[in-house]
């Protein structure tokens, strides 16, 4: 017996506000699958989703394989003061780093929310280039994302496009497990 072939990205493409609406079942459902989230979570997250749309700089990206599948999403915005990352994760900078140097990662910067490849198009480069893409178009002075800590295949992928610690072991408010935060300036080389 052969292994089923793993499906081909065949296009990425920018999606609008409208077009991720669109297409948010599938979207949430390709999340659910590669962060082998319990079933129900999609519907818990599809609230959250949705008022992420509205931020400000909300950029989002996606791959589709040869039948039209959604492979792979990406999604990201301005983070600000009052959303609940910037204030967790200035608190955890301040905190340990102090002031100034919450100021330098956190005065502009585009918070890189959501990065999940459906895990049978894993290992070919498409979250790299998912996360080229969507960078690409922010106008940011830095990136910042958060990451349960690792090793995992997103670690390196962060390491090898230039990603340094911000925080690490760092505990936000309501999640039991320890995350990464990591940044770099922009553009990306
Ligand atoms: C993290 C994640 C998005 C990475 O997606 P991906 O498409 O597998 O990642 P990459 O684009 O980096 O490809 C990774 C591998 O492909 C290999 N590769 C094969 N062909 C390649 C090519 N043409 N170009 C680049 N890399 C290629 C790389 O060497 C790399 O190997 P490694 O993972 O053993 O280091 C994906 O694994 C995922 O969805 N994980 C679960 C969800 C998750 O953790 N999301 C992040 C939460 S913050």
């Amino acid at each position: 017996m052969t292994a089923a072939p793993t499906p081909r990205v065949a296009r990425f493409a920018e999606l609008s506000a409208d077009q991720l609406r669109g297409g948010l079942r599938e979207a949430l459902a390709l999340y659910v699958t590669a962060m082998d989230y319990p079933k129900g979570t999609a519907e818990q997250r599809a609230p959250m989703w949705l008022a992420h749309m509205l931020r400000a700089g909300w950029r989002c990206v996606a791959a589709y394989d040869d039948d039209g599948a959604m492979a792979g999403i990406a999604y990201g915005y301005r983070g600000a003061p009052g959303q609940w990352w910037h204030e967790q994760v200035r608190r955890g900078v301040t905190e340990r780093r102090g002031p100034d140097v919450a100021d330098a990662w956190m005065a502009d910067y585009f918070e890189l929310t959501e990065l999940h490849v459906r895990p049978d198009t894993q290992g070919r480069g498409t979250g790299a280039e998912l996360v080229r893409l969507l960078l690409s178009g922010a106008a940011n002075r830095n990136v910042l994302l958060s990451t349960p800590e690792g090793p995992s295949r997103a670690w390196r992928l962060y390491r090898r496009l230039g990603f340094d610690d911000v925080l690490r072991e760092y505990q936000f408010a309501g999640d039991p497990r320890p995350f990464g935060v990591l940044g770099r300036s922009l553009p990306l080389d």
